[in-house]
This record gives C-alpha cells, sequence and structure tokens, in this order.
C-alpha cells in the first residue's frame, strides 16, 4: 500500500514526497526526530515525545512553529489517513535548505516530514534479547535525539555479524545505553539501576514512564552509571523505547543473565507499561 507522507504542509503520496538536496538534514545531519508508538490508532507518550522535540530543537538553536495542538492534530490526521493501528509514527525536522555552508543559515524555513510505519508489537510475553557490547563512538550530545545515527547503526550491525540482536554502548567501563534504547539492570535485591539522565543519553519518553510506574510499583530505583560485568551479574536486564516497550535482555556478550530467561520485574514492567499505555494514549 503507498502511504501518505505529510511534508511541509501537505499530504501527499509518499513517491511523491520529495527533500531538497541543499536540505541540512541531508548534508549535516542538521534535524532532529521522533519516533512515537501507536497503539489501538493513538498514540502513546504523545505529551513527551513533544517536550523532547522541544528540548532537541532549543539545542540546537531551533524552535517549532507548531504547537502541542497543532502537532497533536497532525499525527492524528497522518495516522487517520494511512489506517494505521498498531505501529509508529516518525517526525523529522531539519533546519531546512541552503546553500553548503557550515554556518547555520538565517530566514531559511525548516522542512518537516512525518510517516508511519505499520508495526505488530508483540503485546505478550516476548523472548529476551541477546546483546554485545562495543564502545560507544556516538558524540557528546546523546540528549538532542539529532537524525546522526551512524554509529547506532554501525553498532546494529555489529550485533548482526555476531548472530546477535542488538548491542549496548560502553564508554568508560560502563553503559551508557541500548543502540536505540535505554538499559536497565536489576540487581539481586529488586533495584532497579538505569544510567541517570545526562548529556551522556537519551532522556527517553518510556524510561521516564516505566520509572513513574515502578515507583507506584513501590519498586526501588537506582539511576547512576552501571558497569558491563555488573549487568553480566545481574538478576535481570531490559531496555525501553517507543519500539520495544520494555524487553528483557537475557544474554550479554555471550553470557546468560541470571538463568538466561526473562525476568520477573521485567515481565511485570512490561505488562503494565502496556496496559497504562493503551489507557493513556491520545
Ligand atoms: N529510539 N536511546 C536512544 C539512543 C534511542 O534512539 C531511543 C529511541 C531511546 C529510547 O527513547 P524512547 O523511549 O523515547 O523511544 C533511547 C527510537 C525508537 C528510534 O530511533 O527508532
Amino acid at each position: 500500500m503507498r502511504r501518505t507522507v505529510y511534508i511541509n504542509g501537505s499530504f501527499v503520496p509518499e513517491d511523491e514526497a520529495k527533500v531538497s538536496v541543499f536540505d541540512r538534514g541531508f548534508l549535516f545531519a542538521d534535524g532532529v526526530y521522533e519516533v512515537t508508538a501507536v497503539l489501538d490508532g493513538r498514540l502513546v507518550d504523545f505529551d513527551s515525545h513533544v517536550d523532547r522535540l522541544n528540548r532537541s530543537l532549543t539545542g540546537l538553536g531551533m524552535t517549532m512553529d507548531l504547537n502541542y495542538a497543532a502537532l497533536l492534530d497532525l499525527h492524528r490526521r497522518l495516522v487517520s489517513r494511512n489506517g494505521l493501528r498498531e505501529g509508529v509514527v516518525y517526525l523529522q525536522v531539519t533546519r531546512g535548505e541552503a546553500d553548503r555552508d557550515f554556518h547555520y543559515p538565517v530566514g531559511v524555513a525548516q522542512t518537516l516530514v512525518m510517516f508511519t510505519q505499520e508495526k505488530h508489537f508483540s503485546t505478550e510475553t516476548v523472548k529476551g534479547l541477546s546483546v554485545i557490547s562495543v564502545p560507544d563512538l556516538r558524540w557528546q550530545r546523546r540528549d538532542i535525539k539529532t537524525v546522526q545515527l551512524l554509529a547506532a547503526s554501525m553498532a546494529k550491525m555489529a550485533a548482526k555479524e555476531a548472530g546477535k540482536d542488538d548491542a549496548w554502548l560502553v564508554e568508560d567501563g560502563h553503559v551508557t545505553e541500548g543502540t536505540s534504547s535505554n538499559a536497565y539492570i536489576v540487581t539481586n535485591d529488586g533495584t532497579i539501576v538505569t544510567r541517570n539522565l545526562s548529556t551522556s543519553i537519551l532522556p527517553g519518553t518510556t524510561r521516564a514512564a516505566v520509572l513513574r510506574l515502578a515507583t507506584e510499583q513501590q519498586l526501588k530505583i537506582d539511576e547512576r552509571p552501571f558497569t558491563l560485568q555488573e549487568a553480566q551479574q545481574a538478576a535481570e536486564a531490559f531496555i525501553t523505547s517507543a519500539t520495544a516497550f520494555v524487553t528483557p535482555v537475557v544474554e550479554i556478550d555471550g553470557m546468560a543473565v541470571a538463568d538466561g530467561r526473562p525476568g520477573q520485574i521485567v515481565g511485570r514492567l512490561r505488562e503494565i507499561y502496556i496496559e497504562e499505555s493503551r489507557k493513556t494514549a491520545v
């Protein structure tokens, strides 16, 4: 099926949506993006995505012309035009089209593109992932969700070539995050450990929701960096993202996490998160 794509004010068939070769997103990766999950035709954690989009834009000295209501309306119209029940909405804003120059151009209209991807999230039990560790080669403002994703892509390919599902990124002996997710372990006393927010990681929308739900469940949370060795010896490990929700990790660099099966806490958090998302999606 030909999708309908949104580009700079218009909804058009996907093969008619075109961006200039001079677009700064293409030439400089000068743009930011969001990926919002759609469940039952509605948007999950939408407010958090809009907040983060605005934060990312601010980080690059940009602002968005569209406010929350306009963005929600565009997302809803795109979902409806594509008849999407389950999947994601991808949104990208770039600084726009300008002759190639490292300085930011002045008075240029931004490029805004949005498209849907159908995806059948397994909302039941999922199999645990095997991950490898790779050095985190990304830049130092990982809190900004930019479209410069080559390091993440290289890490995913390294995992694929090793016959594994994904990679965890490591810097100074500590896990920063997954290639496109936040990373967590559960210690033997049941504490959820995940790296504290800083410029080293992306502040995940799913992370925020899951930590809130975990607190409501009276689970202990420790936001701090953890080492790969700690992760391999943990009781449980998992990742969160708008596309993985809450997904167990059962093997790290060839070593089973606990008995190599998805843990109880991650199972419960996944269930609660999906249930809550269905209730609160807009
Ligand atoms: N990625 N960390 C990184 C580096 C990410 O790319 C993502 C999401 C996350 C989790 O953020 P959230 O919970 O808001 O999805 C953390 C999206 C899904 C992607 O690039 O496809």
